[in-house]
């Protein structure tokens, strides 16, 4: 019998705040998600509390991992910025626990997922350009490049790949409080939607999101990796920040579609990364062009090009640029990703041509490349740089 929201808040109230309130009395925390046997909620404290309360979230998980019939949970501490703090002051410090989860602006924290080499985030600055797909099919290019290749989706509020990869199920619990990540296409893959339910309304507030993230890259055993490729929520805002400050961003790269203003919010993105110090690897144009299905004639229907000029004027790399093409629609939305189930396709070709130059310029770009400290962990010492 899973167990039931009732049973957990029960047990949660042996667990006791700093100064000795019951804790589903403390009124910090967010609702509890009680799914399938997997329980899921935030406590929500002030940034300076943060320290002292580390224990008492320990204690929580401990507590309902007791309930008969959790299989799985994970309680999120999150530090909250004080009140009327500027909307542009950077994300408040959270996750203890982790001596490096805190990064002053600017400066690059040290570690991630022990066996991962590269960390690359794919973002844009605009929704429904294309993250999402690009991060799953470029994560396949990778693979098929030889590469041991995982997925992380950071789009807590709209996760994408379960669905992208056709993924069901539920992570395993591991010794207790780690989560074995998911597998497919031979992708090792984690997301929020494996642990959440789909109709389970998205109530979670930004402190939240920041804490699951940091939580998905830190408590999840990924194993050994060449590289992570990061689906990024869209935009440019604190999630993205967060991401980019306290996740050791190897690169990242840009989606955006040819039209004036997807170019603007890519911009956005490129300034973004480089204020933090990830390098920007370069961008993809998607949806650049559309060849017509009963003539096979290319039509440049959003004004094709813009990407490639903008990704010169900023003075970063472009990778490539992907057509608007209903089979790369119709294999997403069907959970059969166009480069694992036409490997022989065009479509697979553009995407394993921007893995490469990916790969290239990441691991051995002198320019626009990984940090020198992360090139040396790949190996890439023995390879020509090249820009
Ligand atoms: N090159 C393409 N050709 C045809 N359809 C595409 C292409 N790229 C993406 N799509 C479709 O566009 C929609 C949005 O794509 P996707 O979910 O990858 O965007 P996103 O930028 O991740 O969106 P969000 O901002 O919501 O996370 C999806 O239905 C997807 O199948
Ligand atoms: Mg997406």
């Amino acid at each position: 019998m899973p167990a039931t929201k009732e049973q957990v808040l029960q047990a949660l109230a042996a667990v006791k705040s700093p100064d000795g309130a019951p804790l589903p009395a403390t009124g910090k925390l967010s609702d509890v998600v009680v799914s399938d046997g997997k329980v899921f909620f935030s406590i929500t404290v002030e940034a300076s509390a943060v320290q002292a309360w580390e224990g008492v979230r320990k204690a929580a998980e401990t507590a309902v991992r007791a309930v008969p019939g959790v299989t799985s949970a994970l309680v999120a501490l999150t530090g909250e910025r004080a009140a009327g703090a500027a909307r542009s002051a950077p994300p408040p410090a959270q996750a203890p626990g982790h001596a490096h989860a805190h990064a002053p602006r600017g400066e690059r924290p040290v570690q991630g997922p022990p066996g991962v080499a590269a960390i690359v985030a794919v973002a844009s600055g605009k929704g429904g350009v294309g993250k999402s797909t690009t991060a799953v099919n470029l994560a396949l290019g990778l693979r098929d490049l030889g590469l041991k290749v995982g997925v992380l989706d950071a789009d807590i509020y709209g996760p994408s790949m379960p669905k992208l990869l056709g993924i069901r199920g539920r992570p395993e619990t591991l010794g207790g409080n780690r989560l074995k990540p998911m597998t497919g296409y031979g992708l090792t893959v984690m997301s929020i939607g494996f642990l959440v339910a789909e109709d389970t309304p998205m109530i979670w507030r930004g402190p939240m999101v920041m804490s699951a993230l940091t939580q998905m890259l830190r408590e999840v055993e990924w194993g050994t990796l060449d590289i992570m490729v990061v689906d990024m929520p869209p935009g440019t805002g604190d999630a993205q920040l967060t991401m980019a400050q306290q996740v050791p961003l190897a690169g990242a790269v840009i989606v955006s579609t040819p039209q004036d203003l997807a170019l603007i919010d890519a911009r956005r993105g490129v300034e973004m990364f480089k204020r933090v110090n990830v390098p920007v690897l370069g961008v993809v144009e998607n949806m650049s062009y559309f060849v017509c299905p009963k003539c096979g004639e290319r039509h440049d229907i959003f004004g094709h090009g813009g990407a490639h000029a903008e990704a010169d004027k900023l003075g970063v790399p472009f990778l490539g640029e992907v057509p608007l093409h209903m089979a790369i629609r119709e294999t997403s939305d069907s959970g059969r990703p166009v480069v694992a189930t036409d490997p022989d396709g065009p479509h697979a070709k553009v995407y394993r041509e921007i893995a490469g130059r990916v790969r290239v310029k990441g691991f051995f770009g002198r320019r626009c490349g990984f940090p020198v400290e992360i090139r040396r962990r790949l190996g890439a010492r023995q390879r020509t740089d090249v820009d």
